[in-house]
């Protein structure tokens, strides 16, 4: 099972089991791992699930579609070339060990 580390705005690191086919935001809520809210539950509509992804790791990534990018602007902490809504990274075994700083704030 892909290894996922989420790193709090305050640098405590959690690093969790997290089943291929779910998502890093259910990785995230369903350990309790602070900080990641998903007000929405995953359907693309509140950015409270906004993360930083850690450097090599966004190439593994599957792009951003056009819904994912237009709310990125509405996140309650800055925007980054490395800006992504959880919700919408799936977990393959291709992002074993990615690792995803948590903003300070979602909203
Ligand atoms: Fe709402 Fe990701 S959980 S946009």
């Amino acid at each position: 099972m892909p290894k996922i580390t989420y790193v709090s705005c305050d640098g405590d690191e959690r690093t969790v089991d997290v089943p291929v086919g779910t998502s890093v935001m259910r990785g995230a809520v369903f350990n309790y791992v602070d900080g990641i809210v998903a007000q929405c539950g995953g359907n693309m509509q509140c950015a409270t699930c906004h993360v930083y992804v850690d450097g090599a790791a966004l190439d593994k990534l599957e792009p951003r579609e056009p819904g994912e990018d237009g709310m990125l602007d509405f996140t309650a902490s800055p925007r980054r070339p490395n800006s992504r809504l959880s919700c919408q990274l799936k977990v393959t075994d291709a992002v074993d060990g990615l690792i995803v700083h948590i903003p300070e704030r979602q909203n």
